[in-house]
């Protein structure tokens, strides 16, 4: 046995005594779709976002920011925007776990809804930093569909230059990504609140944990969760409790590995494609 396949054991008993799994997901589980994660040094996005002239990196994602310049999201959000990327192995993991009954939700901070695209059910969803699928004015609130607004992100020769403008008050129109300086959505609160005491089985996958209040649920779930920390480093406090599992590699390369000693491999390998 390989050193991960004796660390995953703990895990794959729990699987394979029916217990559930909740998922706490950062965009670690998407590089291996195409899409950078953020702080990873020099692939991330926000190494890599000097030609948006930005005052500094996270300003992209900065609500007063948005508002008086909003262009440099929406440069970046071409690149971003969901339809362009495949799901990964760990999506799909996460999508054969609930095939068996054993999802109990899955937390992400992800705007690249690739866990919907692995067939995921909307109900075990939290997307925690929201999502593209619905829009607003930052002034009036009022909504934009989505296809009037892919419109005007394409009308960059018209008067608005190819941002999303309200067409009630003139405002800017952004999708419900969840900016610094905004709050989180009711329900990630309401549900953490029904969840965090239940937790049989935390994976906590591809994050840095910088990012607060997400950052703190692994740290909130009861001492009775097993916690698995699947990621490139050590973060957050995953390693304190003894029974924690530290899987520190690639998340399609775990996905395959829990897969295979659960006998799901061949199912795994057909929704991915291979
Ligand atoms: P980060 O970029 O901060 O962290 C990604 C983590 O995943 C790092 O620890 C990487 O080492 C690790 N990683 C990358 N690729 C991996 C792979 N293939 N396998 C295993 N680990 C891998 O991303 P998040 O933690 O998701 O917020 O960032 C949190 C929030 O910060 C985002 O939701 C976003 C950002 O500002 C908003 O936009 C509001």
């Amino acid at each position: 046995m390989t050193d991960l396949e004796l660390k995953l054991a703990p895990l794959v008993d729990a699987i394979k005594e029916g217990k559930k799994v909740a998922f706490f997901n950062g965009a670690g589980i998407s590089t291996a779709a195409g899409i950078p994660d953020f702080r990873s040094p020099n692939t991330g996005l926000y190494a890599n976002l000097a030609k948006l002239d930005l005052p500094y990196a996270e300003a992209v994602f900065d609500i007063d920011y948005f508002k008086e310049n909003p262009k440099p999201f929406y440069t970046l959000a071409e690149e971003l925007y969901p339809g362009k990327f495949p799901p990964t192995k760990f999506h799909h993991f996460i999508k054969l776990l609930q095939d068996r009954d054993q999802l109990h939700r899955v937390y992400t901070q992800n705007i690249d809804t690739l866990e919907r695209l692995a067939g995921v059910k909307d109900e075990f969803i939290i997307e925690a930093h929201g999502s593209f699928a619905n829009n607003h004015c930052v002034d009036c609130s009022e909504e934009m569909d989505t296809e009037t607004l892919k419109a005007h992100m394409r009308d960059k020769q018209g008067k608005q230059n190819g941002i999303p403008t309200c067409t009630k008050c003139n405002g800017y129109v952004k999708p419900d990504i969840v900016f610094f300086g905004e709050g989180l959505p009711k329900k990630f609160f309401t549900q953490w609140d029904q969840d965090c005491d239940q937790i049989e089985v935390a994976i906590v996958a591809g994050t840095s944990l910088t990012v607060h209040p997400f950052a703190s649920l692994p740290s909130d779930v009861g001492k009775k969760g097993l916690r698995v920390l699947v990621n490139k480093d050590r973060v957050g406090d995953l390693g304190r409790r003894k029974s924690d599992i530290l899987a520190l590699h690639e998340c399609d390369h775990v996905a395959e590995t829990l897969a295979t000693l659960l006998g799901w491999d061949k199912e795994l390998n057909k929704l991915y494609g291979e």
